[in-house]
């Protein structure tokens, strides 16, 4: 049975939420996810989202959106920037009065703290930016949104796994789900189709990112022509749990923990001198790195998982508890360490892609040289591009809410005109026949050691720092783990809740990302914020001031670029 609705969005994190809302103002939309929403990656925020509220000291949203360019190695868009910064502060104020449980200061304000590459007047030194809810601001924004939608009566379609889109041309028409509960298929129609499905972290081998973080709606999009913009800006968070991943929040250093090396010393003071600790993600990741290289790991043994301390232990337990309690908590089940007492073994980890689908200010989806009708993208999985090289912590959220509200926004003019779109049992059949090739396989490889070996060759090859012959043999590996991919094989025949044809699923979003993010990498012979070459350690604006647009086709990734606006501030070198 065809089911029919005005707007789908796929993906149940903040950005689906936030636009599930403002589309449910006209549409009617239906929230599809292969999660419960309230378990959506968005959750797993911890350190709060920036806005310039000044609560706590002066604050401008121009610092603001200065500080989100400069972060971002001025690749970002700056209107796009500008929009992120101003609109911020309603966001923030528009969640305290939806019911988000901030944080608050003794005068009963929205609580604030530092966070990397938020700065006052410029660069000056480091501001009180980040509104936070303890370090669950993820998870206490999904809960507001999700009982908001419920409110609006938008419809949820839990553990339901997103695997084609349906397109007329450039206008699009719907999608086809496939039901984790019964295995089956089922054809959605829809004016709009918004896809949020979050991050790509699953393709690196240590990563904070959620399981289900696998890519889905940029694979997606990407097999059906979509060019991809700026794959090769993956960024790695500095303070991940050593050897798992797990993300351990920014906001630890923005109360005051200090990363330290093997002989105890504050390493970020020679790397980045006025911001210290609280230097942008891609420089304190390199720091680390560069540590390790010169023996000052804790192990000092110059291997590439070496790693440094986190040390939190001089704030105090009232501090530590009150205000990183799931911090806490992970480190003592994790690692059974007490942070009010012991320094945290932290290393770099996969956090956050800062490039994806391809979108204008209102989520359209956008390549540069044409606009799709009724298709929209919004947080981690679109690229507006606002976040650039490097993203800054916090924006994340403000991405979500600012740009998720606003794609919302434009699907519920959309759909008021918008001509009808037609769907049948028969826009299933592609899916259907490429669900039986993968039961009918015969090859009799298992899923787990292609994704793992993927995970090994992005993390050793297009990590932290690359270079040409790294990155090369990257895509040739990935390319063959996709040959190998055609041999995997389900050792499971069950149609209800089938989690291995899932994962192979997954798998195939994965790989197909996987190469887009490595060739793209390779074809940039320039360091620019979290792409950091060896062979080419420096800025190159006279070449490489453009985004890069990925396009997949079979086995080949071809490359085309479009401009950076920089309408506002013009380039300068980096320092903090
Ligand atoms: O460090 C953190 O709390 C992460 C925040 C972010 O990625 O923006």
């Amino acid at each position: 049975m065809v089911q029919e609705f005005d707007a789908i969005i796929v993906g149940a994190g903040g950005a689906g939420l936030y636009a599930a809302l403002e589309a449910s103002r006209t549409a009617r939309t239906a929230v599809v996810s292969k999660l419960y929403p309230q378990r959506s990656h968005t959750g797993a925020a911890q350190g709060g989202i920036g806005a310039a509220l000044g609560n706590v000291e002066e604050d401008s949203p121009e610092w603001h959106a200065f500080d989100t360019v400069k972060g971002g190695d001025y690749l970002v868009d700056q209107n796009a920037a500008k929009i992120l910064a101003e609109d911020a502060v309603r966001a923030v104020y528009d969640l305290e009065n939806r019911g988000l449980p901030f944080s608050r200061l003794e005068d009963g304000k929205i609580a604030q703290r530092r966070f990397g590459g938020h700065t006052h007047h410029f660069g000056k030194g480091p501001v009180h930016r980040s509104c936070y809810a303890a370090d669950r601001t993820g998870h206490m924004i999904l809960q507001t949104l999700y009982q908001q939608c419920v409110k609006n009566d938008v419809q949820f379609f839990d553990e339901y796994q997103v695997v084609d889109l349906l397109l007329d041309g450039t206008t699009a028409r719907g999608v086809v789900l496939f039901e984790l509960k019964t295995g089956e298929l089922h054809v959605f129609k829809a004016k709009a189709v918004l896809f949020a499905t979050g991050g790509t972290g699953r393709m690196f081998k240590i990563t904070s990112n959620a399981l289900s973080n696998t890519g889905d709606g940029p694979a997606i999009l990407a097999r059906a022509g979509v060019p991809l913009e700026d794959m090769e800006f993956y960024q790695f968070h500095p303070t991940g749990i050593l050897g798992m991943g797990i993300l351990i929040t920014e906001g630890v250093r923005g109360e005051g923990g200090i990363l330290k090396n093997r002989d105890g010393e504050r390493f970020m003071e020679t790397y980045a001198p006025t911001m210290l600790d609280l230097a942008p993600r891609d420089m304190v990741s390199r720091a680390i790195m560069t540590e390790v290289a010169k023996g000052k790991g804790v192990r000092g043994d110059r291997k590439i998982d070496d790693y440094v301390w986190l040390d939190a232990s001089h704030l105090g337990r009232e501090v530590v508890e009150q205000k990183i309690p799931d911090i806490a908590d992970f480190c003592k089940t994790y690692l059974g360490v007490d942070p009010a007492e012991t320094p945290m073994p932290v290393q770099p980890t996969a956090h956050y892609a800062m490039g994806g689908i391809p979108t204008d200010v209102d989520g359209r989806v956008d390549t540069g040289k044409s606009v799709y009708d009724g298709l929209y993208a919004a947080g981690e999985a679109a690229c507006v591009s606002v976040h650039g090289a490097n993203r800054l912590g916090t924006n994340s959220l403000v991405d979500l809410i600012v740009y998720g509200r606003r794609a919302g926004r434009h699907i519920a003019e959309y759909v008021k005109n918008a001509p009808d779109v037609p769907a049948s049992e028969k826009d299933a059949d592609r899916a259907r026949e490429r669900l039986q090739r993968l039961r009918d396989r015969k090859g009799g490889r298992h899923v787990g050691p292609v994704m793992d070996r993927m995970q090994e060759v992005m993390m050793e090859k297009v990590g932290v720092y690359r270079e040409q012959s790294e990155m090369d043999a990257a895509a040739a590996e990935i390319r063959k783990l996709r040959e190998e991919f055609q041999e995997v094989t389900v050792q499971d025949h069950g149609a209800g809740f089938n989690a291995e044809v899932l994962q192979i699923m997954e798998l195939e979003n994965l790989l197909d990302l996987s190469l887009v993010t490595a060739v793209s990498a390779a074809n940039r012979t320039e360091s620019r914020g979290a792409h950091s070459r060896k062979d080419f350690p420096d800025r190159d604006d006279d070449n490489w001031l453009k985004h890069t647009m990925a396009t997949l086709a079979g086995d080949t990734v071809s490359i085309d670029y479009k401009p950076v606006d920089i309408s506002i501030w013009e380039p300068k070198p980096r320092t903090y």
